[in-house]
């Protein structure tokens, strides 16, 4: 059954060939601003919408897009009444197979207290503790809780078990939820191996890799002081790389150090986090193909520094944006959130910010079937209750997811059965 989505305010696509949109702005973000009208509305990072614009879905796909006037008849139809539909959020970062939380954890940093990679062990031992349905429903808990919010592809790391049996199990549910499930034993090392990080290393090459790998499509390693170094996370990624994984890393969170230049020589499809970067890491991406995943709830979270992304954005960087979410540094699963941040702190356009959390997370999943909305892309949708892409930022805060589809089906939420009812 194909659906009809017409009156549609701003129809972000992320294509710059469709339709009306012109491509009179390529040469510069700084030069267009945001909020211009139909001759800049495509930008460099890639952004693109149509206004006045309609689409349509047919079994899970995008069928069409254009002008409202000139849409096709379909077998259902759905009025946005000007709202703007975007495609759904791409979340390449995100923590979610674990137990417990760290509330007190975050007060305690937000009365100034410093965040350091050691409070990962105590949800370590809260998920050990946890049995597997615990795990799961908890899991589920946060898929869902992303769905609502617009996010339509999410990954998942494991990180949190830190034994063979709990790294495997960590996969294995992640793999029930998403396909971009990455396998980070190299979180840091647990306390039974405090005294002998190498063993440890060899473990997570070894047997649990070979227990994890077939789960997994990513291998990912936290290459910072207090976790893993330079040459740990190669021999981490070299291994996670022979069992059929690609590779990705914990970069420059903490402060400057290795992990970018890790990343990019191992050919890793994205740098996470990129809080700490010399004038060498930013060279280093822009000669890459590794995308630069800024993370800003984590920044937020921590009270530490913004990264920068116009550094990076000036210096050719794809960049990407996503939740992290995990109970230590960073606990929100709201993109609209990261999306403010990244205007307001991090010093990106909102067009830019949009098309990091949606286009780009997609190229740091390598991924070409979301992320957009030419025809052919899985139907992952957005719809705003606002008319254009800027009031994500505009009205922080605020609720504005009004529906979600996700391969074409709409998501049961509060709001999208007050709109259009289940379908
Ligand atoms: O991406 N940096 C390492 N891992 C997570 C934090 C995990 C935690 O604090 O529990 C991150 O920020
Ligand atoms: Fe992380």
């Amino acid at each position: 059954m194909s659906t009809l989505i017409t009156n549609i305010g701003e129809l972000v696509t992320n294509v710059p060939e469709a339709g009306d949109v012109t491509a009179a702005a390529a040469g510069g973000i700084g030069a267009a601003a945001d909020g211009g009208g139909a001759a800049d509305r495509q930008d460099r990072s890639g952004f693109a919408a149509l206004s006045d614009a309609a689409i349509v879905i047919d079994r899970g796909r995008v069928a069409w897009t254009g002008p409202a006037a000139q849409a096709p008849a379909a077998d259902g139809r759905v009025d946005a009444a000007g709202r703007a539909v975007l495609p759904g959020f791409v979340d390449s970062h995100a923590h979610l197979v674990f137990a417990g939380e760290r509330g007190a954890e975050f007060a305690a940093r937000m009365a100034g207290v410093p965040y350091s990679a050691g409070g990962i062990r105590s949800t370590v031992a809260a998920t050990r503790a946890a049995s597997d349905a615990d795990l799961g429903a908890n899991l589920r808990r946060f898929a869902a809780e992303m769905l609502r919010q617009g996010i339509t592809t999410f990954e998942c790391k494991s990180g949190y078990g830190l034994t063979v049996a709990d790294e495997a199990r960590s996969v294995a549910l992640a793999a029930q939820v998403t396909a971009e499930v990455t396998y980070l034993g190299a979180h840091v090392v647990p306390p039974e191996y405090e005294a002998d990080p190498a063993g440890y290393v060899d473990l997570a090459c070894g047997p649990m890799l070979d227990a994890c790998a077939p789960h997994a499509r990513w291998v990912d390693v936290f290459c910072e002081r207090g976790a893993f170094d330079a040459d740990q996370a190669r021999a981490i990624l070299a291994a996670g790389r022979s069992a059929g994984l690609e590779p990705r890393v914990h970069a420059n969170q903490l402060g400057q150090g290795p992990g970018v230049q890790v990343a990019v020589e191992a050919g890793a499809a994205s740098a996470d986090h990129c809080t700490f970067l010399s004038d060498a890491d930013v060279d280093a991406l822009a000669a890459s193909w590794t995308v630069a995943t800024l993370l800003p709830g984590v920044e937020f979270s921590t009270r530490q520094p913004y990264p920068d992304a116009r550094r990076l954005l000036n210096a050719g960087v794809t960049v990407a944006i996503a939740t992290d979410c995990n109970p230590g540094s960073c606990f929100t699963s709201s993109m609209p959130f990261c999306i403010a941040l990244a205007v307001r702190e991090v010093r990106m356009t909102t067009r830019e910010a949009v098309w990091s959390a949606t286009a780009g997370g997609a190229r740091a999943l390598r991924r070409d079937d979301v992320g957009h909305l030419g025809v052919g892309a899985q139907a992952d949708l957005v719809m705003l209750e606002a008319p254009s892409h800027a009031y994500l930022a505009y009205r922080p805060g605020v609720p504005l997811i009004a529906a979600v589809w996700q391969g074409g089906n709409l998501v049961p939420t509060a709001s999208s059965d007050v709109l259009f009812g289940r379908e």
